[in-house]
């Protein structure tokens, strides 16, 4: 690590609250950032597994006017946005609070910003105009899985419905304020549990692993690396395990949202996008199918970052090379994905080899700023590297013939 060269950090305006039970201080919270008349958005099954009624409450207790808006669908479109800024608009509301997984956030997120500055998503997706923009309705943020970090970050992700293309809207600012609340995460069941948490550990492999200079985010992306290795099987084995529970959101939001979403990512979330989007894989399930493999695609690019991370998940490396102490580090990711049951062949969702060259093809296409390159250890330069990792992934090579050296061979 230098300290020697610029790094920037920027978190949510007025901070951030973290502990089990914070969110029926949501209301109190609010009325002293000064709000009066309060969007409270969510989806209908959070609404329906009963979170939203004591937030509600505490807004109302702290006599703030309250509309529940509550039309927010998973993975959301244009269409789906533009409705809710048109109730934002519609409502004259100063606050707009926010319940709920990813979907939700990046949907409160890209309202904020539509209803601050007008336009349509895709007016700001290009960063050009960022320093033009100016706030919106205040936003905070409360998230219901541990995983995202969207209630800290400042991209809205958001579904071309003509294309099918996810789009990243940029927005200037951050929440005013975060409240990590662990008891919102109870209800998750095992398979959301694991599949959010296995975005929060690639989330902060692959920030941890790309090429940005920024030492602050490093140290918080290792220590959720540490906590994920720890809590994250017993928080999917059993979810009334309020202390994995609360390391888990400690490690999703507070560390690697601030982490991540400070110092970026680089290849796994692109690529994985497009294998999910093509076989309707559900985003912390795709990343668990590839993180190992792309992980050693990389390796040779980011050695002793890897150690790094073998020995947060403590795993022994003394006495190893630095190159098998990387490889260790890899071999205990995909144990643990495994043990979590996010770690699968990608056949099992219908995957061809075919089909996935295909998307190799596409990919390799695509301009260098969507693709991670700038940033990642080893980028993908050419459809046969990529094939060659698809082509692992799918299940064709046994667990014994998985080996970094395929990764290399497969760069011709
Ligand atoms: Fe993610």
């Amino acid at each position: 690590m230098t300290l020697t060269r610029t790094f920037e950090f920027s978190m949510p305006m007025e901070g951030i609250v973290f502990g089990i039970g914070t969110a029926l201080t949501t209301g109190a919270r609010t009325a002293r950032l000064g709000a009066s008349k309060v969007m409270l958005m969510t989806d209908r099954l959070v609404r329906g597994a009963g979170l939203i009624d004591p937030i509600e409450r505490s807004l109302r207790d702290a006599h703030i006017s309250v509309e529940v808006w509550d039309d927010v669908v998973t993975e959301p479109t244009f269409p789906a946005v533009a409705a809710a800024v048109e109730f934002c608009r519609g409502g004259g509301f100063d606050t707009i609070v926010a319940v709920g997984g990813g979907s939700t956030l990046d949907s409160a997120k890209a309202t904020a910003c539509l209803v601050g500055n007008g336009g349509t998503f895709m007016d700001w997706v290009d960063g050009s105009r960022i320093a033009t923009q100016k706030p919106g309705p205040r936003l905070i943020l409360l998230a219901t899985t541990s995983g995202t970090g969207a209630d800290m970050t400042r991209g809205a992700g958001a579904i071309d419905p003509t294309t099918g293309v996810k789009h990243w809207l940029r927005s200037r600012y951050r929440s005013h304020l975060t409240i990590c609340d662990p008891e919102l995460t109870r209800s998750a069941p095992p398979h959301v549990t694991a599949a959010t948490g296995t975005d929060a550990l690639t989330q902060a492999i692959e920030s941890y692993t790309n090429r940005n200079h920024n030492p602050l985010a490093d140290a918080l992306n290792l220590e959720a690396v540490r906590l994920v290795g720890r809590y994250l099987r017993r928080a999917v084995a059993n979810g009334d395990d309020m202390e994995a529970r609360a390391a888990m959101m400690y490690a999703a939001s507070v560390l690697v949202g601030l982490g991540f979403g400070n110092a970026g990512l680089h290849i796994v979330h692109p690529v994985s996008q497009i294998v999910g989007d093509r076989y309707r894989i559900p985003h912390g399930l795709s990343l668990g199918l590839l993180l190992p493999y792309l992980l050693e695609f990389g390796l040779n690019g980011c050695i002793d970052k890897l150690c790094d991370i073998a020995r947060a998940l403590e795993v022994p490396i003394d006495g190893l090379s630095p190159r098998d102490g990387a490889q260790r580090a890899i071999d205990a990711v995909r144990q643990l994905l495994a043990d979590v049951g996010t770690f699968r062949p990608l056949r099992e969702f219908g995957a061809t080899e075919a089909e996935l060259n295909r998307l190799a093809e596409d990919f390799a296409r695509r301009p260098p700023e969507v693709t991670g390159a700038a940033l990642a250890p080893r980028p993908v330069r050419t459809a046969a590297e990529l094939s060659a990792v698809f082509r692992r992934a799918l299940g064709t090579y046994a667990a014994a013939e998985v080996s970094p050296a395929l990764a290399t061979r497969g760069s011709g």
